[in-house]
């Protein structure tokens, strides 16, 4: 994730490939990060870091607990800390930190293919200014939401952050019908893809209820009528919004 987030500054020259410091604990990974390169490659705890305007902490939650002392406090005050690492929350990040400059957000997948959805919160000492800054940083992986309430951002773990999971699944479901029904596997995924494709932008440009778009496929007495009574008979709707809310509980669950 660290490493998109640096190819997305220089593809959208906001960041200069010669600011670019790209920071990983191990060697081997190291060399690998400067054969690309895209930036100055180092360690976490190299002054440089300190040096910096905005850091982005992208190492696994499990991880920060040994990265934190070695950069507790030494940041410039005016450099904005952005943390994208799942379920540690602000209040931690300042405890851990020793500051309180702090953007917390949530990503998801999407944005290794510059379609991600971002939400994100920050603390109450970040300027308007900073906010905006860090914000423009993050769209350049997508879109970004800004919430001001930052226990919402369980919700958004569990919508967006999750979210590509959900769809993987739903059509991985649809591509296996098409194969029961004899389509290749090539021949479903092909009418999968660019069904979900062509449905995503009905949805972006109809402005229409969902409600109706639904209708404008299901016919009275059609087929497409006679699959939705089998998922309604089974529950689907209601087992998608359950197992949302269930992630967002889980979300909270790990927040502590
Ligand atoms: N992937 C997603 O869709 C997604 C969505 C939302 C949020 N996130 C968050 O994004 C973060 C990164 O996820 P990821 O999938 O990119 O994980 P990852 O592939 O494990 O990347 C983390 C990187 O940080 C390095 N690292 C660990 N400790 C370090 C230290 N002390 N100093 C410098 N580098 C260190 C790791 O090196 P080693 O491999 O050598 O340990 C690894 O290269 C996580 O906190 C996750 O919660 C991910």
């Amino acid at each position: 994730m660290g490493l998109v987030y640096g190819r997305s500054f220089l593809r959208y020259n906001i960041v200069k490939q010669e600011n670019l410091l790209l920071a990983e604990k191990n060697e081997m990974r190291r060399d690998e990060l400067r054969k690309l390169n895209i930036g100055e490659v180092t360690v976490a705890d190299d002054p440089a870091v300190f040096n910096a305007d905005v850091v982005i902490l992208a190492v696994k939650p499990q991880d920060f607990s040994e990265l934190a002392p070695k950069l507790k406090g030494k940041f410039r005050p005016q450099a904005v800390i952005v943390s994208i690492m799942a379920g540690i929350q602000i209040a931690q990040l300042e405890e851990a930190l020793g500051t309180t400059a702090i953007v917390r957000a949530m990503p998801n997948l999407g944005v290794e293919v510059g379609m991600g959805m971002t939400g994100f919160s920050a603390h109450l000492s970040v300027s308007l200014n900073q906010v905006r800054r860090v914000e423009h940083l993050l769209s350049t992986t997508g879109r970004t939401v800004f919430f001001e309430d930052e226990s919402l951002l369980n919700g958004v773990t569990a919508l967006s952050g999750s979210g590509p999971a959900y769809f993987f699944y739903i059509v991985r479901a649809m591509v296996d019908a098409g194969k029961a029904m004899g389509l290749s596997e090539v021949e479903a995924v092909t009418l999968v893809k660019q069904t979900m494709l062509g449905s995503f932008h009905l949805i972006n440009n109809a402005g229409k209820p969902y409600e109706e778009l639904i209708s404008s496929v299901a016919s009275k007495g059609g087929t497409t009528e006679a699959a939705l009574s089998i998922f309604e008979k089974r529950g689907l709707h209601e087992a998608l919004i359950e197992g949302i809310l269930r992630a967002e509980e889980r979300a909270e669950e790990l927040s502590h």
